[in-house]
């Protein structure tokens, strides 16, 4: 018998300690794991298995090669080969449909509400911090939103910013409020915290983009980082910081933790011209870039001129994560 074990699910190999459940092991080496009971009941953690033994204490025996075993009650015996979708790189998750509850839908400002979408009972919302879902309604394109919320808990908000002005965000926030369920499909984005970063953040958002910046935000506190993090979020006017007070509280209650507001209480609806303000802002206040890692939500005019000039200023490109870089390239 081996001290440890190497187990492989697709292209990713990790280790497994003798006598270690194999959904502990992928956890401890920072994958992600499909679990619900923990105890061998719900199935949601299914594996087949290709290659090598593994003895499952839910089924109180060894399961060779085309058996099934249950990743949060199964040790390995020897070196693995799994088939299974429950064990899978954070960032990379298989998008699934659910139908959610409308649970809450309650108003930010006078634009923004916060919806909160409860999905089915014995499911845990299986996204990234940063991540973001679609609402699929019948016979419409899906749309898109940043999740404002944290992963693992039934319970997901959003951020919907919705005006006569704004028809189809308008359309969606309708069909919400009449509905006791609607269907979305969780996750996307690769701009997420799918690796623990490794020096300062800094987190930059215009409008609504803050629910994206927010549940990284939350996702870093709980870990412990201990990093210095910047948050910069920007609007036209004050009142589009529909959530000044808990940003604030971020700051008040984090000694690792600086909040810069930037808004300008300009007449100007498009706002394009004053993603200046936002980078700026930025530069004035951060000295090194080298190391930083930046997460920029907003527009993909905000996010190409915070590239370029934080690029210019030392920024490493690897360390620059939008989801713009993904829906709208720059060729
Ligand atoms: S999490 Fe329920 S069987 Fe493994």
């Amino acid at each position: 018998m081996k001290d440890i074990y190497k187990v492989s699910v697709g292209d990713t190999v990790f280790e497994v300690k003798a006598g270690e459940t194999i959904s502990d092991a992928a956890q401890r080496q920072g994958l992600k794991v499909r679990l619900s009971c923990r105890n061998g009941v719900c199935w949601v953690c299914e594996a087949t298995v290709d290659v090598g033994s593994l003895f499952d204490a839910s089924q109180g025996q060894n399961i060779g090669p085309g058996g099934v075993v249950r990743l949060c009650r199964s040790i390995t015996l020897s070196d693995a080969v799994l088939a299974t979708d429950s064990i899978f790189q954070p960032g990379n998750v298989v998008a699934k449909e659910f139908a959610c509850q409308v649970a809450a839908i309650k108003p930010l400002s006078d634009d923004v509400f916060s919806v909160l979408l409860r999905l089915p009972a014995g499911t845990k919302g299986d996204f990234v911090a940063g991540q973001y879902l679609s609402i699929n309604l019948p016979d419409a394109d899906p749309a898109f939103f940043s999740i404002a919320s944290q992963p693992d808990s039934r319970d997901i908000e959003l951020h919907v910013q919705a005006s006569p002005m704004r028809e189809s965000a308008m359309t969606i926030l309708n069909h919400l409020r009449e509905s006791l369920t609607v269907k979305i499909s969780l996750a996307y984005g690769k701009a997420c915290l799918n690796h623990p970063p490794s020096g300062p953040v800094i987190l930059i958002a215009a409008g609504t983009g803050y629910a994206q910046v927010r549940s990284i935000m939350e996702a870093l506190i709980a870990q412990g980082f201990a990093y210095p993090i910047k948050l910069f979020w920007g609007g036209r006017e004050k009142r589009d910081l529909y959530l000044l007070e808990e940003a604030e509280r971020f700051a008040n209650q984090h000694a690792n933790i600086e909040f810069y507001p930037v808004y300008a209480d300009i007449e100007d609806n498009d706002w394009s011209g004053h993603h200046a303000q936002l980078v700026n802002a930025v530069l004035s206040t951060t000295a090194d870039l080298t190391a930083a890692e930046i997460f920029v939500s907003g527009s993909p005019g905000l996010v190409y001129e915070a590239l370029d000039e934080f690029i210019e200023n030392g920024l490493d490109e690897q360390k620059f994560y939008s989801d713009v870089l993904e829906y709208a390239p720059r060729n």
